[in-house]
């Protein structure tokens, strides 16, 4: 097997995907960003231009693509409700094409490929926290069907290219990620709150700030993308990637408004639409299979998270 694999990262203009970009690159692989840019930006991959191992081209992934890799990596997707439910029949098609394409390449060049599916497939979950095994509870026709039901599907496509040509599946289903790099506008509880907060904005409450979330920082995420990526044939996932350590949204507030010295005050709206309550990885899977666990604390991760959008703010 060649050291340094040719590697296509779709999404790769994106949050996660340009961190995974710097990551594969930092362990001396060829990478092959793919991006159509609907919510990446340059900016987040300006500083590997220029780098002989880089190389970006915008492309659509609902197209099919005709190039040599080794690695595929699957991230291309508008992964925020504001993004997705902009053009519902993009993302639907986004998730479904883009997993046939990538996995139609992935047979031609006998590459292997991580699907980054999500938490999302639980829907609005019944049991608490989601262990791999648990089927979900998705409303197929609500707003957030385009995401959900796609990232659904996907999976079912990976799996059945697995079973029926063989192909080498890895999939991984993150949970709430935040760091350097989110899109200052994605409607996210993260980027939202240090926005509000850094802006001196009003920090906006959807529901009355009981609801949890776990928010898994993102090097700790790409360990998890690169220790699945490591395991044999014997292991594909489905595997949860998430912090454990729950937060109320009202808790995530206080510490961003604590963290950013603001004076914004805190304000309260209806939560929207099929707005999961409660979202927690059970990760003894990834513990088990992987040896991977988190290890940013909230306090550090925010901290860097905030440097990043008191910069980008201030440009
Ligand atoms: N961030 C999270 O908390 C989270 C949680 C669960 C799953 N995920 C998944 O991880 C992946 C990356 O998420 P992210 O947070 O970095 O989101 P992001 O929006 O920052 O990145 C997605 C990237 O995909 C690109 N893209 C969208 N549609 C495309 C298309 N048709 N063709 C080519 N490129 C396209 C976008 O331009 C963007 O660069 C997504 O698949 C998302 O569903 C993320």
């Amino acid at each position: 097997m060649r050291l340094s694999r040719r590697i296509l990262v779709s999404g790769g203009a994106g949050f996660i995907g340009s961190h995974l970009c710097d990551r594969l690159l930092a362990e001396g692989h060829e990478v092959l960003c793919v991006d159509n840019y609907f919510t990446g930006w340059r900016r987040n991959i300006e500083h590997l231009v220029g780098t002989p191992r880089f190389e970006v081209m915008r492309h659509d992934v609902t197209f099919p693509l005709y190039v040599e890799v080794d690695d595929i990596y699957n991230l291309a997707c508008p992964a925020s409700p504001v993004h997705y439910q902009h053009d519902p029949v993009q993302t639907l098609k986004t998730s479904v094409h883009g997993a046939i394409n990538m996995l139609g390449l992935a047979k031609r060049t006998r590459a292997k490929i991580f699907q980054a599916s999500t938490s999302e497939v639980y829907g609005d979950p019944t049991v608490h926290p989601q262990p791999e095994s648990y089927w979900g509870h998705v409303n197929p026709l609500g707003i957030r069907a385009c995401y959900d039901e796609g990232k659904r599907a996907a999976e079912t496509l990976f799996f059945d290219y697995h079973r029926q040509h063989k192909v080498k599946i890895k999939v991984a289903r993150i949970f709430n990620t935040y760091g350097p790099r989110m899109h200052p506008r994605d409607g996210r509880v993260v980027s939202n709150f240090i926005v509000q907060a850094l802006s001196g904005d009003d920090i906006t409450i959807y529901g009355d700030g009981s609801q949890t979330r776990s928010f898994c920082y993102v090097t700790d995420l790409l360990d998890g993308f690169a220790r699945l990526m490591a395991t044999g044939d014997g292991f594909i996932g489905p595997v949860n990637l998430g912090n454990p350590v729950e937060f109320s949204m009202r808790e995530l507030a206080e510490m961003v408004i604590a963290m950013t010295d603001s004076k914004s005050k805190l304000v309260y709206l209806p939560l929207p639409s099929d707005d999961p309550k409660q979202r927690q990885p059970d990760i003894t899977l990834a513990r088990r299979e992987l040896g991977w666990e988190p290890k940013v604390a909230l306090a550090d991760g925010l901290k860097e998270t905030i440097g990043y959008f008191r910069k980008l703010l201030a440009s």
